[in-house]
């Protein structure tokens, strides 16, 4: 994939982290994520650029470079998981290096957290199922291979419809998907994570990075190699996406898939309780984390008079 490097500098050095869209080069902000954040870049309108300002050292970037690759090639060519075409560009800044993954941009009416809203309740339990039969290719891949494993983000949002058409906005068996949340790359090998995961502490406020350090090691990073929790985790968002009332059909859903089609994986059926416990003790970590970091930012900008380099959603709603 061809990307312009000078278009990517000219945008970091001319970035306003706290309002992205009046930067010297102006940019739409696709999504926020909660680490990083996605913008299509004027100049090129046709790339979706997720930045992440968060190495300190070329070789942890190396790293990360390698691993990002290999995830992504991974899903698309051992799993059998569609990835949009993607590219990697870095380039060190005064304090940090920052690296821009770089997709093919889709059309927003096209990714699950807006078709969730816009589909047909069917449709919107058609697009779930398929969901499910992508990421049951996962724990496929993951029980055949020996020494190597692979874990998966299967949040709504990270899914997105092949040629949606969004003037017969409709989901049926055949549709396919492209998964596309490929920036935190989880592979072990041989048991062991190979995404150092500090990493991703790095735009928590060190005043914190104790408490989120234990919670993020303890439940964050080895959630998505489980795929009852992933499940469970796509469900709770429901919640916060304001459509509980589709929770019980998705658990029915599930636990039936559970109990056939991915029989060979011998999940546990999930109950009611547990999704409903599970969404809130993760809005909880999340709400408080995002206030933290808004409070990290303060103390940067008002009172050490330093810049703050992150980028933060404003009010989530939940
Ligand atoms: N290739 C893309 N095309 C269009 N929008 C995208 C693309 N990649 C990401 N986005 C938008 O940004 C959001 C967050 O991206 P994601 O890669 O899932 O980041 P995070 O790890 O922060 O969740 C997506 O849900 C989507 O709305
Ligand atoms: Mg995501």
């Amino acid at each position: 994939m061809k990307i312009n490097v000078d278009l990517l500098k000219k945008f970091e050095s001319g970035l306003d982290p706290r309002h992205p869209e009046n930067s010297k080069i102006p940019a739409k902000v696709l999504g926020y994520g909660e680490i990083s954040t996605v913008f299509e870049i004027e100049g090129e309108s046709n790339l979706a650029c997720k930045r992440m300002p968060i190495f300190r050292q070329q070789k942890e970037l190396d790293q990360y470079e390698t691993i990002y690759n290999e995830y992504n090639s991974i899903l698309k060519d051992k799993v059998g998981i569609n990835v949009p075409p993607y590219g990697f560009a870095s380039f060190p800044c005064e304090r940090y290096i920052v690296c821009f993954d770089v997709q093919e941009k889709l059309p927003p009416q096209s990714f699950g957290d807006k078709l969730i809203h816009t589909l047909k309740d069917d449709d919107v339990i058609a697009f779930f199922s398929l969901v499910l039969t992508q990421l049951k290719k996962v724990w496929e891949f993951n029980k055949k291979s020996t020494g190597i494993e692979i874990g998966i983000d299967g949040q709504i949002s990270n899914w997105a419809i092949k040629d949606f058409d969004p003037n017969r906005p409709h989901v049926d068996s055949k549709a396919q998907l492209y998964y596309i949340d490929t920036s935190t790359p989880f592979i072990r090998k041989n048991g062991k994570e190979q995404l150092d995961p500090e990493l991703f502490l790095r735009s928590a406020p060190s005043f914190l990075l104790w408490l989120i350090r234990w919670l993020f090691l303890k439940d964050v990073m080895t959630r998505y190699y489980d795929f009852r929790l992933v499940a469970i985790d796509i469900m709770a968002n429901f919640y916060k996406e304001q459509r509980s009332e589709l929770i019980p059909c998705l658990i029915q859903v599930t636990n039936d898939f559970f109990a056939k089609e991915a029989k060979d994986l011998g999940i546990k059926p999930i109950s009611a309780e547990e999704v409903r416990s599970y969404y809130k003790e993760d809005a909880l970590i999340w709400t408080i984390f995002l206030a933290m970091r808004r409070l990290d930012r303060f103390i940067h900008n008002r009172i050490l008079g330093k810049p703050y380099i992150y980028i933060l959603p404003g009010k989530i709603k939940r």
